[in-house]
């Protein structure tokens, strides 16, 4: 047993372009948040600090434990457990906030594998999916696990609800990469989803369908032309795409470079592509200059499909 753990989560690419609610992938590269979990005398779970990259205390991020993906997370996991006394968490954020890369997802994973890490009976990674999850929750304002999934175990993830708390690790094709590109702009979660419209045509319906299981089936197959010819988001992209003014241009410049295809990370504003790994640097190259040219500056990430999910720190 130990009185003092970190864990690190990476980021996330919701939706894939494809699954909306359902389909997740872990984004590899370094982008992630870290939390460290201190026994302490205060009952509960609490929050010393937040802490950007830069080392300073996060500007924007409560230390509240009621307000914290992080902490409400924690306190889930801790209060089943029915662990004696307390914890304290020190966050450090890595993922930029209102991104589209699962950022709520990625403080609120780390927090539940450091914690977890306290407890005389740890449960098994997969096992704190739940936990993880409500700390989501209450940042989206919605029950989806496609960027707490994947930040917590990686790879490319199938995650609907109706499975829950079983999600599918999807096996994934060698020799494809996921390049993600951060506008820096901002997207809040729970009201691009709250702009969501409620009904959709059974023409939307059946190619969406056709698309999720084409794609589910490519990545079974290996088959990198399927993936190609699947990855494609006819309902919710069209919607979204607007409130992110560069997505257009970037996604062109993707599908020149030879994307198999492009969309929004999430809720956006980040915009991933899957393409062949000897494309890879080229396609970032080619998103971020597209994203330059609108006058928004942006970091971008290139990733293999099968990129670490959360783990332990020494
Ligand atoms: N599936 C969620 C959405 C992901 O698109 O609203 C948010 O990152």
């Amino acid at each position: 047993m130990s009185d003092k753990a970190t864990a690190f989560a990476p980021a996330s690419i919701g939706n894939v372009g494809v699954g909306f609610d359902m389909l997740g992938l872990a984004l590899g590269g370094g982008a992630g948040d870290r939390v460290t979990a201190a026994r302490s005398g205060t009952p509960g779970i609490s929050i010393e600090e937040v802490r950007g990259l830069d080392g300073e205390i996060h500007p924007y991020l409560s230390t509240d434990p009621k307000q914290n993906t992080a902490s409400i997370a924690a306190q889930a996991l801790w209060h089943a457990a029915g662990a004696p006394g307390g914890a304290s968490l020190t966050v450090r954020k890595g993922v930029p906030l209102q991104s589209g890369m699962g950022s709520s997802a990625a403080s609120a994973v780390a927090a539940v594998v450091a914690v977890n890490a306290l407890l005389d009976d740890p449960l098994e990674l997969a096992e704190l999916l739940p936990y993880a999850l409500e700390g989501e929750q209450f940042a989206s304002g919605g029950l989806h696990a496609d960027n707490v999934a994947p930040s917590l175990l990686g790879g490319l993830v199938l995650c609907p609800t109706v499975l829950l708390p079983d999600v599918v690790r999807l096996p994934v094709p060698a020799g494809v990469s996921a390049v993600l590109v951060h506008p820096e702009l901002q997207v809040n979660t729970a009201h691009a989803r709250r702009g969501l419209a409620r009904g959709y045509s059974m023409e939307q319906w059946l190619q969406q369908q056709g698309y999720l299981a084409g794609f589910i089936a490519a990545c079974n197959a290996g088959d990198v032309d399927l993936i190609g010819r699947t990855l494609r988001d006819v309902i919710i992209e069209p919607q979204r795409a607007a409130a992110v003014s560069c997505f257009d241009s970037v996604k062109e410049a993707a599908l020149r470079a030879g994307a198999l295809g492009c969309s929004l990370s999430g809720s956006g504003p980040s915009i991933f592509a899957l393409c062949r790994e000897r494309d890879a640097i080229n396609m970032a190259s080619a998103m971020a200059q597209a994203c330059l040219a609108h006058g928004i500056a942006c970091q971008s990430w290139v990733s293999p499909l099968d990129a670490e999910g959360a783990r332990l720190e020494d």
